[in-house]
């Protein structure tokens, strides 16, 4: 049995590319694996200082979670600011964590440029903390998106310097997990590669999007004036809009359009048409549900409970060992 663990920031809602990335398959591992579903609210502090309404978001991910399938029964799904045994260790990690090595870190560098007047200390130490959200359940498999493979790498670094800092082997190596061979990038809408909360208007689906929202964001999507030559290589848009289809629509229906395309047949208005259709119909359900159970305060709340008592128990027995291992006694 693996000990596999996701997470998410409460910074929006969840869009396809949260799903894909982080959420679909995982579902059907909580038969089998001990899995943890966690909010990371402390993370969103680094980007969003003084949220407008921090308890709002991370109900609506937790309603999200549940939505999409998570059962807080088989699975521990909790909020990261539920569980301070996290910020422990974060302390321990970062005793350990180079200032160097932080800030050569690719989405350091990228977050100084998306805001320069608040380079705060909190995102230099970003991946010390997804490190201890991950090594404080000694999880195995991390199921991310292609965006958190460095972070990954980097919880890897960290508790095998434990490891050799204090001659131990206590925690194993998470390695970075989905599917098929390749971690997967969902793309965006506007042409941008990226389907993300802020990679501007109309770039996401959200899961709780309403059908006339998808289609007016599907048929803005970009495109370029069609192929000219049979087979002719796709530009990154386009590539963008046909790996839509592969995640949402039946393999028959991208084959449809591929060929379209490769005999320079295509109409890329009814390949939208398709594409926002097939998407609505992937998302009704979850839609439903979620409409369904933020109306259902006891059984958020529930879930919210036992989620936090299953990863406190689990995440304190780690600051219990760790302690130990360091050196630190009570008298
Ligand atoms: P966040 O909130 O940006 O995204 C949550 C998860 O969704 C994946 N994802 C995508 N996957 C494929 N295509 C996309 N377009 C796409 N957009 C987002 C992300 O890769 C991620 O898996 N640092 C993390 C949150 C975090 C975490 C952790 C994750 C904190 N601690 C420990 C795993 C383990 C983040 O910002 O994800």
């Amino acid at each position: 049995m693996e000990t596999v663990l996701s997470g998410i920031r409460p910074t929006g809602n969840l869009h396809l590319g949260n799903y894909f990335g982080a959420l679909r398959n995982f579902i059907d591992m909580q038969n089998e694996h001990n899995c943890f579903f966690f909010i990371a609210d402390y993370h969103s502090l680094t980007t969003h200082p003084t949220p407008h309404d921090l308890h709002g978001n991370v109900r609506q991910i937790l309603v999200e979670y549940l939505a999409a399938g998570l059962d807080p029964e088989k699975s521990t799904l909790y909020v990261q600011s539920d569980v301070p045994e996290v910020i422990e260790l974060y302390l321990f990690l970062n005793m350990n964590a180079y200032v160097g090595e932080l800030e050569r870190c690719t989405s350091f560098k990228d977050k100084i440029r998306q805001q320069p007047e608040n380079v705060n200390a909190g995102l230099l130490t970003y991946p010390t903390l997804m490190a201890a959200d991950i090594l404080i359940h000694r999880a195995t498999k991390v199921p991310v998106g292609k965006d958190q493979e460095q972070h990954l790498e980097m919880a890897r670094t960290f508790g095998n310097r434990f490891n050799r800092l204090y001659n131990c082997n206590y925690f194993p190596e998470p390695q970075a997990f989905n599917f098929g061979k390749e971690l997967i990038k969902i793309p965006g809408l506007n042409g941008s590669g990226k389907m993300g909360k802020s990679e501007g208007e109309g770039n996401a689906i959200f899961l709780a999007d309403e059908p006339e929202a998808i289609r007016k964001k599907v048929m803005k999507a970009v495109t370029d004036a069609g192929p000219t030559v049979p087979n002719q290589a796709k530009p990154e848009a386009i590539q963008n809009i046909f790996q839509l289809m592969r995640v949402v629509s039946a393999p028959e229906t991208l084959s449809y359009f591929e060929e379209q395309y490769n005999s320079c047949h295509i109409r890329y208005g009814d390949m939208k048409k398709q594409l926002a259709q097939d998407m609505i119909a992937f998302t009704e359900p979850i839609r439903e549900r979620i409409k369904a159970i933020s109306a259902d305060e006891a059984y958020v709340s529930r879930a919210a409970r036992i989620g936090r008592e299953k990863a406190r128990e689990s995440a304190s027995k780690t600051i219990r060992e760790v302690r130990e291992i360091i050196g630190f006694k009570s008298f």
